[in-house]
């Protein structure tokens, strides 16, 4: 088997090269980083989330560094969908990857009518659902929370669309099974995880907060063992992929979640620190793959063996 056909994957009907993927909020549209990165190598790209309508996003400070990642109180802030498909888009399609968009909202109807738009368009390969948005009918609590919330806003995509739909899960949860399984009653193709952990960040000599939102998401290497934990129990309840997320760096890490699971990985964080750390993991799974006798990506997911009593 050829190295470039033992990493392509087909997940929730989308073919790419390979499972590595460009996560949401952290690549931009692409166009920042094309003068770094070879489009056309990686899996495919996650968009920035998208809204209706332009969005503000929250004041700065927006962004703090932590010891093991990073803080972003960003507040999802974009142009709308109706940039995204005038502007976005059209230049994204020069390149051969798979472009999913990252689907934001405030209500239910929101997120069916972007959903919907998306769908008169030919350029775009699947729907990620960021249901880590706050309910603005529903006490501005997140909708990915609870169960009932997940199944509503889901279900509502799903009638919306006939794109593949890929739900994103957020960690800041008891019980993220129960989540993974509304979002797979509700019509979900594959599911995502983790979204970042809600975290705050204090100055201590000028004894004030360092985000103007007081509290933002926590990502980077500081969550790679929660998203693995969750990575592991999701993947092993639902029988639809699961798309790892959280803190990968390496060709290493995106094998640990791999493992546990994941039949492709998204790497969010390490662009910041490294605009080439996609390719280096892609070069890394080949490597990794040829290196344990594999022949095929597929082959590694999910065996990891638990320790002998
Ligand atoms: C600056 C920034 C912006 C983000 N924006 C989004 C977003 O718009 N939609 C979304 O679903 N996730 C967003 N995320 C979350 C990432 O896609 C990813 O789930 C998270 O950062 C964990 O992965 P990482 O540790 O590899 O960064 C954002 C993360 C960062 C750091």
């Amino acid at each position: 088997m050829s190295t470039a056909s033992s990493l392509a994957i087909t997940i929730a009907g989308i073919h790419m090269k390979n499972p590595v993927i460009a996560a949401s909020g952290t690549f931009g549209f692409g166009k920042e980083y094309s003068s770094l990165v070879d489009l056309n190598k990686i899996g495919a790209i996650i968009t920035k989330g998208t809204s209706l309508e332009p969005w503000v996003g929250n004041p700065p400070e927006r962004i703090a560094e932590t010891a093991a990642g990073m803080l972003n109180s960003i507040g999802l802030q974009n142009d709308g969908i109706e940039n995204l498909i005038n502007e976005k888009l059209p230049w994204l399609s020069q390149f051969d990857v798979p472009v999913i968009v990252n689907i934001v909202g405030h209500t239910i109807e929101e997120y069916a009518k972007v959903a919907q738009r998306l769908s008169e368009t030919d350029s775009v390969a699947g729907l990620e659902i960021n249901i880590s948005c706050p309910n603005v009918k529903h006490g501005c609590i997140a909708f990915g929370v609870e169960p009932r919330m997940t199944f509503e806003v889901v279900n509502a995509v799903r009638k919306a669309t006939h794109l593949p739909i890929i739900p994103k899960l957020s960690p800041n949860v008891a019980d993220i099974v129960a989540i993974a399984h509304a979002a797979v009653d509700a019509g979900a193709d594959a599911i995502s995880l983790i979204n970042t952990l809600i975290g705050t960040s204090i100055n201590a000599e000028t004894r004030t907060f360092r985000l103007a939102n007081i509290t933002g998401g926590l990502s980077g290497p500081a969550i790679k063992p929660i998203a693995l934990r969750m990575v592991w129990e999701v993947a092993k309840a639902v029988d639809v992929p699961v798309i790892g997320v959280g803190g990968i760096m390496t060709a290493e890490d995106a094998v640990e979640f791999m493992l546990a699971g994941a039949s492709a990985i998204q790497v969010g964080t390490a662009n910041f620190v490294y605009p080439n750390a996609m390719i280096e993991i892609i070069e890394g799974l080949e490597a990794y793959l040829s290196r344990h006798g594999f022949g095929h990506i597929s082959e590694i997911v999910g065996i990891v063996q638990s320790p002998q009593c």
